[in-house]
């Protein structure tokens, strides 16, 4: 294996411009990009000067310089796409969320152990330094027995129902894309709920256009969280204990501010470190760990819990009717 580890950006979309300013920023190593055009690959290239921009996401699995494929591509092409890239022996960080539906998860989990290789869900909010501090606190015991996780992801985002976002053929709909969040934050303090509710409001194309989200975990503990893809939210969130909260502050899951608050009103930590850029290098970072150390996983974001998410996120669809084309073929 190289010394320094190389990148390829599989697909040329928004969040694959930003990881690769993030990756660059860092002085980390993107070797490669790869497209389904290969005038945006070149493009893409000029714009980070990459050495090498390929026309096909085979094209670029294949490129030798590279040892790490990052999936940036809609949620259906998720799973076909970190498959091609584990078939051709590369390490492979995907975006959230980790694949369409559990059967997926699974079936792409499976192949990245059979291959020995790193599968990891970009799920950044874990990555980043206020989670860690917070994880810290909740372990030192500070807020007591956990009672609650109370969540909100409300964006404005574009209405065009050929977008990605609206389009059921792409995955469409809050709970994949926003709902995620709050859900996979509840996982990871509270850990997989016994039991999970959902109400949703609809867009005119058939996807969630709105959903609420109510779990029942481990310890009596509950989590709650609503999420929009056509009303922007304050966005905070906040960790109830027995013995004192952390209010997270907008917007939660993005590099933020933190304070711990007992019930007598006293801030016991406030944390407030800037990131540099958007804070997605720290989840390359941890990438590169488990790459460099031959660690397949990392407790901040198992292969079970990804899998595991997916599951309850089948499991919220299932009760607000949302199936989309492919899983009827
Ligand atoms: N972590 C975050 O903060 C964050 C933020 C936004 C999105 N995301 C995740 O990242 C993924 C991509 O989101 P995005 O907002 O970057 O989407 P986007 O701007 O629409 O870009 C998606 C890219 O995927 C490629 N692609 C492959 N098959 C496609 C198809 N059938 N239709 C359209 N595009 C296709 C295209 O690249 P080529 O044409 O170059 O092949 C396209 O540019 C999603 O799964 C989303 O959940 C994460």
């Amino acid at each position: 294996m190289a010394e320094t580890l190389g990148w390829g950006i599989m697909a040329t979309g928004l969040i694959a411009e930003l990881f690769t300013k993030d990756l660059k920023a860092s002085g980390l190593k993107v070797r490669a990009v790869g497209s389904r055009s290969i005038e945006k690959a070149k493009a893409f290239a000029g714009r980070f000067d990459i050495e090498n921009a390929h026309g096909s996401y085979e094209a670029l699995v294949a490129d030798p310089s590279v040892d790490i494929i990052y999936v940036a591509t809609p949620h259906p092409q998720h799973a076909p796409c970190v498959r091609m890239a584990l078939e051709a022996g590369k390490h492979v960080l995907v975006e959230k969320p980790f694949t369409l539906n559990a059967r997926e998860a699974e079936d792409i989990a499976a192949l990245a152990q059979d291959k020995g290789l790193v599968l990891l869900e970009a799920m950044w909010a874990r990555f980043l330094p206020h989670m860690r501090r917070i994880h810290e606190i909740i372990t030192a015991g500070t807020l007591g027995e956990l009672r609650s996780v109370q969540a909100e992801h409300r964006q404005f985002l574009p209405q065009d129902p050929s977008h990605r976002l609206n389009a059921p053929d792409l995955g469409g709909g809050a709970l994949l894309d926003l709902g995620i969040y709050p859900v996979s934050f509840a996982f990871d303090i509270l850990g997989a709920p016994i039991s999970a509710s959902a109400a949703a409001r609809f867009t005119g194309t058939g996807v969630d256009a709105e959903i609420a989200v109510t779990m029942k975990h481990g310890g009596d503990a509950i989590s709650t969280s609503v999420s929009a893809l056509d009303c922007a939210g304050q966005n905070a969130a906040v960790i109830y204990g027995s013995k004192a909260r952390i209010e997270m502050a907008p917007v939660w899951y993005t590099a933020t501010a933190f304070t711990v608050v007992d019930y007598d009103g006293k801030a016991l930590e406030t944390f407030d470190r800037p990131v540099d850029g958007r804070g997605m290098q720290f989840q390359a970072f941890a990438m590169e760990e488990l790459v460099q150390s031959g660690n397949l996983e990392t407790p901040l974001m198992s292969l079970k819990q990804s899998v595991s998410i997916m599951h309850t996120l089948d499991a919220l669809r299932a009760q607000i009717g949302l199936v989309y084309p492919s899983e009827n073929e």
